[in-house]
């Protein structure tokens, strides 16, 4: 996964903040709760690997939600949590969620307020993902103790506001609130930019989707290892094809297919054929054809090279991240006489 393996690193000890102090982390890493994706395994693995794991509980499926909530509690020996759209939650989901005690509840799209206080009641940490300004307002009114900008170079539902303008401007607009950036970053020089900017921790998608133990297909993960970030599209083709109503503000960045390049731009169109591409899409899912279904991906796809486990990708990206902190303070120190090119003299 990284460019540089003559820099590796394995002690992730020494970035502290905020965030790492809330949750006792070694690296101020979070994994994003991938609907489906996070599963209990990786969840665990990453808390115990010195990161939080969220579990992806995505549109709120019970079943599949109990079975992963049992194995997060049974792997994982360290802080974990757990995420949900906002627009799907239920009062059902909360309880449910509530017996296995997660040190963290992650809202995201949608105002969090209705059920923010039966969450922060539970005693779990209230973490709420936005996408604008706007966003951020409805999270500190809701009382969220994390505020994650996300932004749309993310994979998966994303809004339209840029990381690096998003990151600092929601830092400065909710302080004392501590805030994780989200959304492109997948090494550690995104890890510790983000930190640069203002953030407390980075929360990272797509870099874990290519993990081990994340719930999906090999091809899935291969076909993000080989990805290019000029190829992801942020559109809403996939939810129109699904029959999810997300609220219009929100796409979903994929990497780009036959059946993005076909229909993104007329989804007026693909509503009219659902007849047709409905049971064609809920085919190709099924056999993994992935010229028709998708595969979420963030722009950070470049940077992306090799499947790894979650414990090696906590552990590489927290002792790397130091390191890139460590060679930003020395530029301050450092002699530019001495880095001048020398020029042998005729
Ligand atoms: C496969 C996939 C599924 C996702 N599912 C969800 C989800 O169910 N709920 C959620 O809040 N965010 C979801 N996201 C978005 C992440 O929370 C996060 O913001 C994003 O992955 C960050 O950008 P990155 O992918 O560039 O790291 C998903 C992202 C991906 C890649």
């Amino acid at each position: 996964m990284l460019q540089h393996p003559e820099t590796r690193a394995t002690n992730a000890m020494a970035v502290k903040t905020i965030i790492t102090g809330m949750f006792d982390l070694d690296a101020p890493i979070l994994l994003a709760p991938m609907g489906g994706v996070s599963g209990g395994r990786l969840a665990a693995a990453v808390s115990n690997a010195g990161g939080l794991g969220l579990l992806g509980g995505g549109y709120g499926d019970p079943v599949w939600l109990r079975r992963e909530l049992d194995i997060v509690s049974e792997e994982c020996s360290r802080p974990w949590g757990v995420g949900f759209i906002t627009w799907c939650l239920s009062i059902e989901l909360i309880d449910l969620v509530h017996e296995y005690r997660p040190a963290a509840v992650m809202l995201s799209f949608g105002n969090p307020k209705p059920w923010a206080s039966r969450i922060k009641a539970t005693g779990a940490r209230l973490i709420c993902q936005v996408q604008d300004l706007a966003g951020a307002r409805e999270a500190v009114a809701a009382g969220a103790d994390i505020i994650v900008a996300q932004g749309a170079e993310g994979g998966g539902h994303v809004g339209s506001r840029a990381t690096l303008a998003l990151l600092p401007a929601v830092v400065d607009l909710v302080s004392p609130i501590p805030v994780v950036g989200a959304g492109g970053i997948a090494d550690a020089r995104g890890i510790a930019a983000a930190l640069m900017l203002g953030a407390e921790a980075a929360l990272l998608g797509t870099r874990f989707y290519a993990s081990e133990e994340a719930l999906a297909p090999r091809r899935v993960k291969e076909v993000i290892t080989n990805g290019s970030g000029d190829h992801t599209v942020r559109t809403q083709v996939f939810d129109v094809v699904r029959g999810y109503d997300w609220p219009s503000q929100y796409a979903g960045r994929a990497l780009v297919n036959q059946f993005a390049q076909t229909w993104h731009g007329y989804e007026a169109e693909l509503r009219a054929s659902l007849h047709l591409e409905r049971p064609r899409f809920r085919r190709a899912s099924e056999l993994h054809d992935l010229d028709v279904a998708m595969v979420w991906a963030g722009e950070c796809v470049d940077l992306i090279r090799t499947v790894e486990s979650a414990a090696i990708l906590v552990r590489e990206l927290g002792g790397e991240t130091e390191m890139r902190l460590k060679e930003a303070a020395a530029l301050c120190s450092r002699d530019p006489a001495e880095d001048a090119p020398r020029h042998a003299v005729a």
